[in-house]
């Protein structure tokens, strides 16, 4: 009942604003939800490859949630459409907003949303991942998937982005974002949803790569994740030998589990996106589903393929859209490559991996996760209620009191710290590296650099704060 009032109000609105492209009350395109078969995404009884864009208008910094403002994202997505992509990666969403016309523009484009389910102020701790695993932080996450469940175009979740790093501390992390990523999927079968897909985002490093791969496929199924995906900024207007993608298919032959690139799209020798082709070729899609290009909009580390003029503040992301000589190159790489046809030689079962032995680069010492926070055990029981959105107290200390003083900041909510290492280990460049289990995409980052975590933490909390 009451969900048929809240439709009826939502009609209503969308009559007003009828005439904005994407809002007529025509029927809506029907979509076919994607699912998980082997190590394979499938669209109905169509094998699914991601051939999608990053999305954050503003960078990590504006912590912006593009799917909110119709303002913003339908001027996208008419783009969106125009390139030929089928999802978007939106890394930070605002659980106390409406996303009806957005989801349904996209909708009607034919285009699907992989969501990080984590901003600034929800999210694992990097370096104090204990207390940060709370009933607060998991009734966000909960909160998110309640917002988006609702729509079959939310192709997947993003359990975390690159908690796990270059530092062998930061391995220590992995079962709080595991038990996260567990956690998700049992929320979503306690609310009966349908089987969304959800997967951990890993940041490119050789030196940890594969136990991460395992360590997130291993276990129970219960605490397997559906999928895992990576981000990778190897290939360099190179080959498929010159960038190592040939060992990456090779490792990850009977990995048993779909898997897709969360990012892609080095900038080092130019951009001609033939990174497609090795995707979309049967060198690759045995084991890969496909991958996000990083990304739509130019920030201030240059990955973007749109720029859009300033307006009044970083968050005001409604300014004219500019199409960038990439927008033309990634466009032409998806028509010249397209999806191919048939099964793509995919693995028609799953299987679990062996968890990982502790080593140097590895300190997880067995496959034990968390256990699950009793105060968020009504939520799988009445669903989650209304979300904290993006400016709330944050949830980082809500288990446990912040230390005294010292490494970490207090005086913001507690709402990020990290160390951010982007050199020296073998790992790609990459321009999201983050500090507390959210992407942090932004000038910052830009790899190679090496920051103290409380360097870090003041440009966090100074953005987060303006
Ligand atoms: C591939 O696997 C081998 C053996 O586990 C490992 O030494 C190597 O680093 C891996 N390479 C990549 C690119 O993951
Ligand atoms: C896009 O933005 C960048 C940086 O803001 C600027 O240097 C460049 O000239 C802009 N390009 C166009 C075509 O507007």
């Amino acid at each position: 009942m009451r969900s048929t009032i809240i439709i009826t109000a939502l009609a209503a609105a969308g009559s007003v604003n009828a005439g904005v492209a994407g809002t007529k009350n025509t029927k809506r395109a029907t979509v076919t939800p994607i699912t998980t078969k082997g190590n394979a995404f499938f669209k109905g009884e169509e094998r699914f490859y991601v051939r999608g864009i990053a999305y954050q208008p503003g960078g990590s910094s504006a912590n912006l949630d593009p799917l909110a403002d119709p303002k913003i994202c339908l001027e996208d997505i008419k783009r969106f459409a125009d390139l030929g992509i089928n999802v978007v990666r939106v890394y930070s969403t605002d659980n106390t907003k409406d996303h009806k016309e957005c989801m349904e523009a996209l909708a009607d484009a034919g285009i699907y949303v992989a969501l990080d389910v984590n901003n600034p102020k929800y999210s694992i701790n990097r370096e104090h991942p204990h207390p940060s695993y709370n009933a607060v932080y998991l009734q966000s996450v909960f909160a998110t998937i309640d917002e988006f469940a609702k729509y079959d175009n939310t192709f997947a979740f993003f359990s975390g982005n690159e908690v796990i790093h270059d530092e062998a501390e930061s391995t220590l992390a992995a079962p709080y974002v595991k038990a996260t990523d567990r956690d998700m999927r049992a929320y979503i079968k306690a609310r009966k949803y349908r089987p969304i897909p959800v997967g951990y985002s890993a940041a490119d490093v050789s030196k940890n790569r594969m136990q991460t791969a395992k360590y997130f496929n291993c276990g129970t199924d219960e605490e397997r994740s559906d999928f895992f995906a990576f981000n990778d900024y190897s290939w360099c207007k190179s080959s498929f030998k010159t960038s190592g993608w040939d060992v990456k298919v090779k490792n990850f032959t009977d990995y048993g589990l779909p898997i897709f690139l969360s990012e892609y799209g080095c900038t080092i020798n130019g951009r001609d996106f033939h990174e497609v082709e090795a995707l979309m070729s049967d060198k690759m899609t045995g084991v890969y589903s496909g991958g996000l290009m990083y990304e739509y909009t130019m920030e201030e580390n240059g990955y973007g393929i749109v720029n859009i003029t300033k307006g009044k503040s970083i968050t005001d992301q409604t300014g004219k859209r500019i199409e960038l000589p990439e927008f033309k190159a990634y466009k032409e790489a998806l028509e010249e490559f397209p999806a191919p046809k048939g099964d793509g030689g995919y693995v028609k079962t799953t299987k679990a991996q062996e968890c990982p032995p502790a080593d140097d680069d590895w300190l997880v010492e067995n496959s034990d996760l968390p256990e699950f926070p009793a105060e968020a055990k009504k939520y799988l029981e009445n669903g989650a209620g209304k979300g904290p959105g993006l400016d709330g107290d944050g949830s980082q200390w809500a288990g446990e009191a912040p230390p005294e003083s010292g490494t970490i900041g207090t005086g913001s909510g507690g709402s990020g710290s990290g160390t951010g290492t982007g050199s020296g280990s073998g790992a790609s460049s990459s321009p999201t590296d983050n500090a507390a289990g959210f992407a942090v995409a932004g000038p910052i980052n830009k790899a190679p650099f090496v920051v103290t975590g409380l360097a870090v933490l003041f440009t966090l909390v100074g953005a987060v704060a303006l």
